[in-house]
């Protein structure tokens, strides 16, 4: 037994709502450029854990906030991480050739689609957040999430952090550098997702802040087991070459701290994370499981 087990009903209904709205926001492919629209919704629809859009609706649960006010919201973090994947895959990034257990974006189409196609899935995210009659919410809260989202997504969050972590390969870092790193290149739309899920809800800066100290060790302890995972699982589990990490020579919490003492670091970062939360006046119940689910994972 987990202690992530009771999220699973929720994990269900969480992915249909996800895949239903993508389906509805993502444009046909029968609208021109076809291609285009066919590349967007073959790396945006469909497979993926959903761990972003699970912990904006988290977030939002914990504040009484309705499944249908965070929909958009989670799938503007899915949308934007569904883009940082596509991009990282490409030959200049990672040189990936399968994701989500099937061919890279720029392996089933071609690598300027590729390209193009994560350009406009991040751009959609930003579109759909900031449309009043998609986010039923204040010009204000709209503002501040599409300010959050955008902030996460830049040269200080995700394409920063890509950015040193394609500056580490071959090199020695330190934990310091390697956590550093982690917390911008994964860490920042972690937390982004699930202050957007509080952002649904309330503008009070102490459960914002709350929420921010939850999400901040939980975002390193994600990518820590993702780099656990790359070493340890194999590719039809983690429907991602395993092994490719260490193939590139990229040093990894795994490649340098060892199996068992990076789960422990991830651990300590899941107590943090969990802490963060005590006394909490809000029903934290989804927001615990999940810290338990970032380490429990199989992919
Ligand atoms: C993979 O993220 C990329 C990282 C930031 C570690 P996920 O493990 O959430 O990938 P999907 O969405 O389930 O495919
Ligand atoms: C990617 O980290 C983080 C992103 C911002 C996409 P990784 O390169 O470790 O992600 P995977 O292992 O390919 O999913
Ligand atoms: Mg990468
Ligand atoms: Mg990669
Ligand atoms: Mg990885």
């Amino acid at each position: 037994m987990t202690h992530s087990h009771h999220l699973d009903p929720y994990w269900l209904r969480w992915r249909q709502r996800i895949d239903q709205c993508l389906e509805r926001l993502i444009p046909s492919a029968r609208i021109s450029p076809p291609l285009l629209h066919e590349a967007m919704r073959y790396a945006g629809i469909g497979a993926g854990k959903r761990y972003r859009a699970a912990l904006v609706y988290a977030a939002g649960h914990a504040l009484s906030s309705s499944e249908e006010i965070l929909d958009i919201p989670a799938c503007a973090v899915e949308l934007v991480h569904a883009f940082s994947l596509v991009h990282d895959d490409l030959p200049a990034m990672d040189d990936d050739d399968l994701r989500r257990g099937k061919p890279s974006c720029h392996k089933a189409f071609d690598e300027a689609t590729a390209i193009l196609a994560g350009d406009a899935l991040q751009t959609l995210a930003f579109e759909v957040l900031s449309d009043p009659a998609w986010v039923r919410r204040p010009a204000a809260s709209r503002l501040q999430m599409v300010h959050t989202l955008a902030k996460a997504s830049g040269s200080l969050g995700l394409a920063g952090g890509q950015v040193l972590d394609l500056n580490l390969a071959s090199q020695d870092p330190t934990l310091k550098t390697l956590a550093a790193m982690h917390q911008r290149k994964t860490g920042a739309l972690i937390e982004a997702s699930v202050l957007m899920g509080g952002l649904c809800a309330t503008d009070d800066s102490e459960i914002l802040t709350r929420l921010k100290n939850y999400a901040r060790p939980l975002g390193l302890a994600f990518q820590v087991i993702d780099d656990v995972l790359d070493g340890t699982a194999d590719t039809d589990t983690l429907g991602k070459p395993a092994g490719a990490d260490r193939e590139r020579g990229q040093p990894t919490f795994l490649s340098v701290l060892g199996e068992a003492p990076a789960r422990q670091y991830a651990q300590d970062l899941r107590e943090q994370a969990i802490g963060a939360l005590d006394d909490f006046e809000l029903d934290a119940t989804l927001l615990i499981a999940l810290a338990h689910f970032t380490l429990e994972r199989s992919h």
